[in-house]
């Protein structure tokens, strides 16, 4: 391997290195607002549990824009994942179901994109073997990302934990996406996903007859997700019942913002620095309101915590409003979510086949 891959992956969530990928994000959203059609969008999230705010603000919300830009969006509901560091697979059926109801409900068309769970693309699997004879060892205990993941479930590495990110990448280069919207947590995957492209077309060139690469190198869109924090002012987690699901109602939405962590000053301010708490839940309300937080904390100012939260129930509930009406009628109907979703496979499928025909070509593996 080169230096610079083995430096760029390594480096791959470090300081410089987040701004630079700050910057390609920023330059390729560019492009996208000028010829969507030239892109492909494939993103995805684990059914380890529900959506919550955070996921909504952090990206549900970009992926319908690049939707609505006429970006062609691809979300793959990564099951395999969520045994990279638990035992079994839980209510699995129960979360991909309501995980495709929050996008239905947030606004993706499944005229428009392809939703598909993962498990379901054998392809993938096959994909995977060539593309582990492209990365080491090395490279993969290197993974800051699956590091701390390792550390959080505090088990020993598996080997589909040490891996998955070889099937992340084949979840990203099967159907050729070019753009992957994704938290900065999930760069070194993408570093990943592109270094396997590139020493593939090292390797094996194009398919026959052709000037193409099999598989174009993946651009990371980095969502801001992270931007707001749990109710108690620490990392949001389901665990921790620090979270709002967009599938709770209102009622329970006011309760836990009532519960909500603040602190004695009753004059309220933005101020993330010294009042992370307060801080955050002036965050939630300004991104519900499409509003800056210091005026919202200037028309509270002595009006303390208790309006902060009563302003934060009623603007989140507000945003949420039409998102959880249509959650609740699509919910009616899982044979709706049913359909979608194999409609979604057997797209998913097809394009998956063309892949791995022209990967046994280029490899020459056709007898
Ligand atoms: N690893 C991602 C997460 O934990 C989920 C995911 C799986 C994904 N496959 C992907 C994200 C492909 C983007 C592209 O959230």
């Amino acid at each position: 391997m080169s230096t610079h891959a083995e430096e760029a992956l390594a480096s791959a969530t470090s300081d410089a290195s987040l701004v630079h990928a700050q910057k390609v994000s920023a330059a390729l959203e560019a492009k996208i607002a000028e010829d969507p059609s030239r892109f492909r969008v494939l993103t995805g999230d684990r059914p380890t549990g529900n959506l919550h705010i955070g996921h909504y603000f952090g990206s549900l919300l970009n992926r319908v824009k690049l939707q609505q830009q006429g970006v062609e969006t691809w979300l793959v509901i990564a099951d395999f994942q969520v045994i990279t560091d638990r035992d079994g697979v839980g209510p699995i059926k129960e979360r991909v179901y309501s995980l495709a109801t929050d996008y239905l409900a947030a606004g993706m068309d499944p005229e428009k994109t392809v939703i598909f769970p993962h498990s379901a693309l054998p392809e993938l699997n096959e994909l995977m073997l060539p593309f582990l004879s492209l990365v080491t060892e090395a490279e993969l205990h290197r993974n800051p990302t699956v590091k701390t993941e390792l550390d959080a479930a505090g088990r020993q590495m598996s080997g589909l934990m040490l891996t998955y990110p070889v099937h992340q990448a084949a979840d990203i280069l099967f159907c050729k996406a070019n753009v992957v919207p994704v938290g900065k947590d999930q760069l070194p995957h993408l570093e990943q996903a592109r270094l396997i492209a590139d020493r593939f077309e090292k390797h094996y060139g194009h398919p026959a007859g052709t000037d193409q690469q099999v598989f174009p190198r993946p651009q990371a869109l980095l969502s801001e997700s992270g931007t707001i924090l749990g109710l108690d002012g620490t990392k949001m987690s389901k665990s921790k019942g620090n979270t709002i699901e967009l599938r709770m109602s209102e009622d329970e939405t006011a309760k836990r913002i009532k519960k909500a962590v603040t602190d004695s000053e009753r004059h309220i301010t933005f101020d993330p620095e010294n009042r992370p708490e307060v801080s955050n839940l002036l965050t939630i309300a300004a991104l519900s309101q499409n509003r800056d937080p210091r005026s919202i904390a200037e028309e509270i100012g002595d009006g303390g915590a208790g309006t902060l939260k009563k302003v934060v129930t009623e603007s989140l509930n507000e945003t949420l409003r039409p998102l959880r009406s249509a959650r609740a009628e699509i919910e009616k109907d899982p044979a709706q979510i049913h359909s979608i979703l194999q409609r979604g496979i057997e797209t998913a499928r097809a394009q998956a086949q063309e892949t791995l025909s022209q990967v046994r070509e280029a490899m020459n593996l056709v007898y």
